[in-house]
């Protein structure tokens, strides 16, 4: 396997799988490459990552610390939130370094999507408004499912939250037009034009999970269905542009990409899903960054 090393992200360069700890790929990535950032980061991420009771927010160019609920700071209550629930500390240790990475090599028109479970994406929408700026925040997508078992004790939990922030909200890309639309709940009464052009989607999109037994599965555990990433880089992205996932792990991100005309990186540090990617992607150079 070759060795990774950076590139100009260019209409030269050509799609990359790379094996490694993320964080390190992204030391090397250069500023603004990216037009599109998409992550699905695990939440086990291990009880090895430094806990760190202080910190110094970065803050979006110019801005300051502005995210202030009642006039308390985003490390006020950070502090808060760290000091009861360690398991959180270390996953906002874990997910910070990473996702200042992902803000810093995203172009100027880019958009991040961080797609997470209703658990985690609170505290992972307060740690991002203070990187970005609440002025940022684009858009929270609910991907609702319907698979697997309903207990009867609470509401049965059927979705995922995606969190969209763009670097610059005055500048940022976004093409509805392009996007699959929908079928209108009662079709009969916006008449039969509307009805067979369907509907622009909302931020709650309807999609089954991958299924366990048809073609699309490539039985990698976390796998999240094509026709959701393909929303995603139909709406925030331009043939030709460049799409990043640092925690790529089956590759649906380039895959998707791949079929749109996009050219992507997508990183992983699990060999296993390494191996699934060179299956999923044939034609993509596979590089080492250890
Ligand atoms: C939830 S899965 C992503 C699934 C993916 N969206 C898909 O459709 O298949 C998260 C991935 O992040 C990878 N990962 C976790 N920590 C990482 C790190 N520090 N560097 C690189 N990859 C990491 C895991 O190996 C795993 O494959």
């Amino acid at each position: 396997m070759a060795q990774w090393e950076p590139f100009a992200f260019d209409a030269e360069g050509t799609s990359a799988i790379v094996h490694g700890e993320n964080l390190n790929v992204l030391e090397g990535l250069p500023d603004e490459a990216f037009s599109l950032v998409y992550l699905d980061p695990p939440f086990n991420t291990g009880r090895d990552q430094v806990r760190r009771t202080t910190r110094s927010v970065p803050a979006a160019t110019g801005e300051g610390d502005r995210v202030g609920f009642a006039g308390r700071s985003y490390e006020t209550i950070m502090g808060s939130l760290l000091r009861y629930e360690d398991s959180f500390a270390d996953y906002l240790g874990f997910l910070e370094p990473r996702l200042m990475h992902a803000r810093r090599v995203l172009a100027t028109h880019g958009t991040l999507y961080v797609h997470l479970d209703y658990r985690e994406v609170h505290y992972v929408k307060v740690l991002l408004d203070a990187l970005f700026g609440r002025r940022c925040f684009l858009n929270e997508i609910i991907w609702a499912y319907d698979f697997g078992g309903r207990t009867a004790k609470r509401w049965p939990a059927k979705h995922d939250t995606i969190l969209v922030y763009v670097k610059d909200p005055t500048a940022y890309h976004f093409n509805s037009a392009d996007v699959d639309r929908e079928p209108y709940m009662a079709p009969g009464l916006v008449g039969p034009v509307k009805a067979a052009r369907g509907k622009l989607p909302t931020d709650v999109w309807w999609h089954t999970i991958v299924s366990p037994t048809g073609k699309e599965k490539t039985g990698y555990p976390t796998q999240k269905p094509a026709g959701v990433l393909r929303r995603i880089v139909t709406a925030s992205s331009r043939p030709g542009d460049w799409v990043l996932d640092f925690f790529a792990g089956s590759g649906t991100t380039g895959a998707v990409s791949e079929q749109l005309g996009r050219k992507f990186v997508c990183v992983d540090s699990n060999p296993e899903a390494v191996d699934v990617m060179r299956r999923r992607l044939p034609d993509t150079a596979v590089f080492s960054a250890s």
